[in-house]
């Protein structure tokens, strides 16, 4: 049997990780500056997280969610704590596009309405809500283009007040910020008046957090950045350090029915075992502060680099836009330096480490950059 051809892949196997490094099948190391798409969040294989998966493998990996796991109520009870949303309720799931399905749907119950307000360039997820909210007609089959959905510019607030006016909106859904479209952070003031807006019209405000959360961007939250508050936060990717596992944080006005929603994998012991290390570490090793601080060093070094047109970010969730006649620069990390990086459209690298990145580790990345184009001293 054949896989179904659907990714476009570098012909590299890593084979083993450890902290930001990993090693292919011939024993070639490279340093980590994609995270396996924003998903290493406390670094690879931490003898931590590896410990909680096996001890608890040997307990019990899996039952179902028709009996106590008292690993769900640790997991969200240190989740509300260092998120600081500790009067939330948490939904468990197993992705990030699975947690925004739940988001949308939840906000539909709650509104009794469906129709949903999404930015320009968003992405969301594949399953068939969440691509209905991408803005990305190719990936959007014709299954998937029967939601009603309306996508507004980034940062206008008068294009969603004009829809929100109109009174039949359940959601506005944004990211903390735009990662898939290059890196576009939306700006404090708008999500302060995004905020008053939707509580004015009932309006369920969605922050897909599922790449700029679990503190990528030096704060738990991306939004947090804002001093909002949203009804409901989606996460996944840096939750589980690579452990499949996403949820949705739910504002104490949601009203829970039984059945309302439900999955059979979500929260299973595994996953919970890993959640909670991951949240451990980021706690004891000061993950988030580290991301402030070499976010701030990374971008400091990179803005001297003459090969950009502009950096955008927070902490280690960076974009940096390249001039086109560095549109090989990516490739010339992996393959000459030995350096993953993320890509977005438009000759965008997208830098998103593990949080544990070291100064070590961002100095070695700015050396090779050095290599391939000239910096400024
Ligand atoms: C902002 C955002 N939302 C949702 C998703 C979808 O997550 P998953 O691939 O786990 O379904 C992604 C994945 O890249 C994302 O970046």
């Amino acid at each position: 049997m054949n896989l179904f051809d659907v990714y476009s892949l570098w012909n590299i196997e890593p084979v083993r990780a450890k902290g930001c490094k990993v090693w292919d099948k011939d024993g070639t190391e490279y340093l980590d500056f994609y995270g396996g798409h924003a998903v290493i969040s406390i670094g690879h294989s931490h003898p931590v997280y590896v410990k909680a998966i096996q001890d608890q493998v040997e307990k019990i990996g899996f039952y179902s969610n028709s009996v106590l796991n008292s690993l769900q109520t640790k997991l969200a009870e240190k989740l509300g704590e260092q998120s600081g949303y500790p009067d939330y309720s948490l939904f468990l799931c197993n992705s990030g596009a699975e947690a925004n399905e739940n988001a949308l749907k939840l906000a539909s119950f709650h509104t009794g309405k469906k129709r949903i307000v999404a930015f320009r360039e968003s992405f969301h997820g594949r399953t068939s809500g969440a691509v209905a909210i991408t803005d990305n007609p190719s990936i959007n089959s014709p299954f998937n283009t029967g939601h009603e959905v309306v996508f507004v510019p980034l940062n206008d607030i008068d294009a969603v007040t004009k829809e929100l006016e109109k009174g039949d909106i359940a959601a506005v859904i944004i990211e903390g910020i735009q990662g898939v479209s290059g890196i576009f952070v939306p700006e404090n003031e708008f999500l302060q008046q995004l905020e008053i807006v939707c509580k004015k019209h009932d309006v369920v405000l969605i922050l897909d957090e599922i790449q700029s959360g679990y503190g990528r961007t030096g704060k738990f939250f991306s939004h947090q950045y804002a001093g909002i508050k949203p009804d409901i936060i989606s996460m996944a990717k840096g939750m589980g350090n690579g452990f499949p596992i996403g949820g949705i944080l739910i504002s104490p006005k949601f009203e829970a029915k039984k059945g309302m929603l439900g999955t059979t994998f979500g929260g299973n012991h595994l996953a919970c075992s890993a959640a909670i290390a991951v949240l451990d570490v980021m706690k004891d090793e000061s993950l988030i502060k580290n991301a402030a601080k070499m976010g701030d060093y990374l971008k400091n070094e990179l803005s001297k680099c003459h090969a950009t047109k502009e950096i955008r970010g927070l902490g280690l969730m960076l974009g940096v836009d390249l001039k086109p006649e560095f549109a090989d620069l990516r490739n010339k990390l992996l393959f000459e330096s030995h350096i993953f990086t993320g890509g977005a459209k438009n000759n965008v690298m997208r830098l998103l480490p593990p949080l544990s990145i070291s100064k070590e580790e961002v100095d070695i990345f700015i050396e090779e950059l050095k290599k391939k184009v000239e910096i400024r001293k």
